[in-house]
C-alpha cells in the first residue's frame, strides 16, 4: 500500500510557482479550480522532486479543498512520488512482454550498478529506480523511461543501461 511520507520540513511555494498555479487554475471555469489539481501536483513535483505531506496540504489550501482530496489523487497515480527520489528516476517496465525479453534481469542489473534497491536513492542523490506497469512501447521491449520529460530508452541491454547511467552521471558533473 502506498504511504504518504510526512516530513517536518516546511514547504514554501515561490512566487514563480504560485504564478504557474494561477495560470493553470485560470484554464478552468470559476468554481472548478479543483480540476487544476493534477497539473498543479506536477508543478510541485517538478519544483521539489516529490510530494511531501506539507506540500500537498499547501496545495489543498491553495485550491480550497481538503487535504484528503489531494492525498487520494496523489496516491492513485503512480507518476506522483510520495517520497524523495533521485534526480533521475529510472522507471523500468515490468509487465509481461518486457519480462519475456529480460526486464527482470535489467532491473537486477540496475540494482547492482547503482547499489540501491527499488525506491531507494543513491548516496549522491542522482538516481533511484523502480518497476512500473506497461509503458505502451511493448514492441521495443525491454523499456524504461526517465521523467519529468518521460524520455524512453528501448531495447535495453546491460551495456545500454550502463551507457545511459554513465552518460547521466557525466551530464550531472558538467
Ligand atoms: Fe513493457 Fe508494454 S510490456 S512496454
Amino acid at each position: 500500500m502506498l504511504k504518504v511520507e510526512d516530513t517536518s520540513v516546511p514547504v514554501e511555494f515561490s512566487p514563480e510557482l504560485l504564478t504557474q498555479f494561477a495560470d493553470v487554475a485560470s484554464r478552468y471555469p470559476k468554481g472548478k479550480q479543483k480540476s487544476a489539481l493534477l497539473p498543479i501536483l506536477h508543478l510541485v513535483q517538478a519544483a521539489f522532486g516529490w510530494l511531501s505531506a506539507p506540500a500537498m496540504d499547501k496545495v489543498a489550501a491553495y485550491l480550497n479543498i481538503q487535504p484528503i482530496e489531494v492525498y487520494e489523487v496523489a496516491t492513485f497515480y503512480s507518476m506522483y512520488f510520495l517520497r524523495p527520489q533521485g534526480k533521475y528516476v529510472l522507471e523500468v517496465c515490468r509487465t509481461g512482454p518486457c519480462c519475456l525479453v529480460g526486464a527482470e534481469k535489467i532491473m537486477d542489473h540496475i540494482e547492482q550498478k547503482l547499489g540501491v534497491k527499488e525506491g531507494e536513492v543513491t548516496p549522491d542523490g542522482l538516481f533511484s529506480w523502480r518497476g512500473v506497469e506497461c509503458l505502451a512501447a511493448c514492441g521495443y521491449a525491454p523499456v524504461l523511461q526517465i521523467g519529468p520529460e518521460y524520455t524512453f530508452y528501448e531495447n535495453l541491454t546491460n551495456d545500454s543501461v550502463d551507457a545511459l547511467i554513465n552518460g547521466l552521471k557525466a551530464k550531472s558533473n558538467n
